[in-house]
């Protein structure tokens, strides 16, 4: 069995919990807002005998939480976003020590087979200026972060498709609505939409108890594509941060 801590216990760290078993996984930490203020529950104390962290938190939380699981060594899967601009100073963290991580703005599987089939269309379209582009994505009320880790991603991933034209980005907050995006392309002609809706969030805990695994035979620090398709066409500049 594999011994997780899951730092942050509100929907998604409940959601990993309860799928844990199907994983090989048991879940014998749980840090929340009230155990781990300013990161006092990450102790070695607390993180001994554990096998792998999984991070869901908050933008105004993950860092200090992260430098935390960079120093205890703890192989760590960040699925919280609203960090990035840091990530270059975190990943030195943890390569620094010799430490593991994944991150993802977006664990679901189908989220990363869609920025594929983005990549693609993309790079179709950028010989068509008569095309205007858009990327829009709508989530729940609560969701701290705009536009969304995945949105910049896909973007991302539009220009190193060879995407030139001007993109114009969007976002929604309202309601409950777990995560919907949508890359489109519209002319005089006709319109085309890529469009990616998010039923619940299994799909992105899955994703993350997948790359724990994954984790503890992998070293460094990866992004969830590196789980999903291996690294060879980041180096080859097809995707984004995220797919
Ligand atoms: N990568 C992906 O696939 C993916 C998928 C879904 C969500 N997300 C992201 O993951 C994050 C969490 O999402 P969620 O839906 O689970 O949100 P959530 O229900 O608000 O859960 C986050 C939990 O972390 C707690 N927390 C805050 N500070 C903490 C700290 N220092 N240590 C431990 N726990 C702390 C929060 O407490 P308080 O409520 O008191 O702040 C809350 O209980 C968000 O950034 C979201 O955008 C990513």
């Amino acid at each position: 069995m594999m011994r997780l801590a899951l730092v942050g216990y509100g929907k998604m760290g409940r959601v990993i919990e309860s799928l844990a078993a199907e994983y090989e996984a048991e879940v014998v930490l749980r840090l929340d807002e009230f155990n781990n203020a300013n990161g006092a529950g990450m102790t070695p104390e607390a993180f001994a005998g554990v096998d792998a962290a999984i991070e869901f938190t908050a933008p105004d939380a993950v860092l200090g939480n992260l430098g935390r699981l960079a120093e205890l060594g703890i192989p760590t899967v960040c699925g919280t976003t609203g960090w990035y601009n840091e990530l270059p100073a975190v990943a030195e963290q943890f390569r620094s020590r010799g430490g593991r991580l994944v991150y993802a703005p977006n664990f679901s599987i189908g989220v990363n087979l869609f920025e594929r089939i983005v990549s693609e269309a993309a790079a179709l379209f950028a010989a068509y200026a008569e095309y205007g582009a858009w990327a829009w994505e709508m989530h729940h009320d609560q969701k701290k972060d705009a536009p969304s880790g995945t949105l910049k991603s896909l973007v991302e991933t539009m220009r190193k498709s060879g995407y030139n034209l001007p993109v114009d980005v969007s976002s929604s907050r309202a309601g409950k609505v777990p995560g919907t995006h949508v890359i489109g392309f519209d002319s005089a002609a006709d319109t085309i939409e890529l469009r990616h809706v998010a039923r619940n969030r299994e799909g992105f805990a899955r994703g993350a108890l997948h790359a724990a695994r994954w984790l503890l035979k992998h070293e460094g620090v990866h992004a969830f594509s590196d789980v999903l398709f291996g690294d060879a066409d980041v180096r080859a500049g097809k995707r984004g941060s995220n797919a």
